[in-house]
């Protein structure tokens, strides 16, 4: 229930899309094509602004099955390189899967090539590649100077202050741009309340800091803590709210949205406190019945992280 399934990354895609600060990553994008530029000496100002003989190359944390692509990879002018790095088998899988039907609904075409896959979107050719690594154990594989833009996204809750400590020695050593999207930051708010509710939220608050993989894991705190890294490495940040909202509604996707982050909920309600059970299961039901009235919303929110390179003048 708590795991990362490509039905769950896909249900939840378009909330996130919704959610994210486009002013953020407008300006990580101008960051990063910026950084593409002066690697490959083009801003010589006779080219046209599209014009760039290298691609931007990207790398995309715990990417899943490359939902963050799908949204930034449009924004980005020009032809790019994209590595998407996951541990999940099962999800590196859906990748292949999911970028390729995105290809079609978009009129483009998507095919197997260069170790990877190669979406040619008419303007621009988006060459992706996919790489399974264990993101702590074998993070400091990845040489992240080698990339033009870093993104992860809906990750950083799910990690150590220890792990945010390299990541912020990594992101400050290459001074490439960092954009880290959509990490909870604890806010969750059912309308209408509930005298459930407060239960509910504080078993789910005791699950978001157990161990995923990372040790202690910082949850709703994580932005938070990776924006004082990088200040305190000279880096310049800025962080901005990106909350989900959640119906109400009943139809799709705010219905199956609703249901599944009620079913999640309980499901770990239960785990930290199996004694309450009876309790949770009426929280259920009387929310499911919400559901079905149309009459249920939820707001989940969530950080968006800009970080860039400190520039001398
Ligand atoms: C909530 S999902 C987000 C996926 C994707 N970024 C998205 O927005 O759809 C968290 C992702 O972290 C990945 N992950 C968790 N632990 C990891 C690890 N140790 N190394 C690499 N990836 C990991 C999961 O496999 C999953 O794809």
């Amino acid at each position: 229930m708590t795991g990362f399934d490509a039905g769950w990354l896909a249900l939840r895609e378009p909330f996130d899309a919704a959610a994210r600060d486009g002013e953020l990553a407008a300006r990580f994008v101008e960051a990063v094509v910026a950084r593409a530029d002066a690697r490959s000496g083009s801003q010589a100002p006779s080219r046209p602004a599209s014009w760039r003989p290298h691609a931007c190359r990207l790398v995309d944390l715990a990417a899943g099955s490359g939902a963050n692509l799908r949204v930034l990879a449009p924004l980005v002018p020009g032809d790019q390189d994209w590595l998407l790095v996951d541990h999940d088998p099962e999800l590196i899988a859906a990748q292949a899967r999911e970028l390729g039907r995105w290809a079609v609904a978009n009129g483009w075409s998507c095919r197997v090539a260069e170790g990877g896959l190669v979406i040619d979107a008419g303007r621009a050719q988006w060459r992706v590649r996919a790489r399974r690594l264990d993101l702590q154990g074998s993070f400091d594989q990845l040489v992240l100077g080698s990339f033009d833009g870093v993104t992860t996204t809906a990750f950083l809750d799910l990690v150590s202050d220890a792990w945010l400590g390299r990541l912020a020695d990594a992101i400050a050593r290459a001074a490439v741009p960092l954009l880290a999207t959509l990490t909870v930051d604890g806010l969750r708010e059912w309308s209408p309340t509930d005298a459930g509710d407060a239960a509910i939220a504080s078993a789910f608050e005791r699950h978001q800091q157990g161990d995923k993989g990372f040790g202690a894991s910082l949850g709703p705190a994580a932005t938070e803590r990776l924006r004082a890294k990088l200040d305190a490495r000279g880096c310049i940040t800025s962080a901005v709210r990106a909350d989900w909202q959640v119906g109400p509604g009943r139809g799709e996707p705010a219905g199956s949205m609703l249901i599944r982050m009620i079913d999640e909920a309980a499901a770990v309600a239960r785990e930290v406190e199996p004694a309450a059970t009876p309790e949770i299961d009426a929280w259920v039901a009387r929310r499911r019945a919400q559901v079905a009235q149309g009459t249920l919303s939820l707001c989940v929110g969530h950080q968006d992280l800009l970080g860039l390179p400190h520039v001398e003048d």
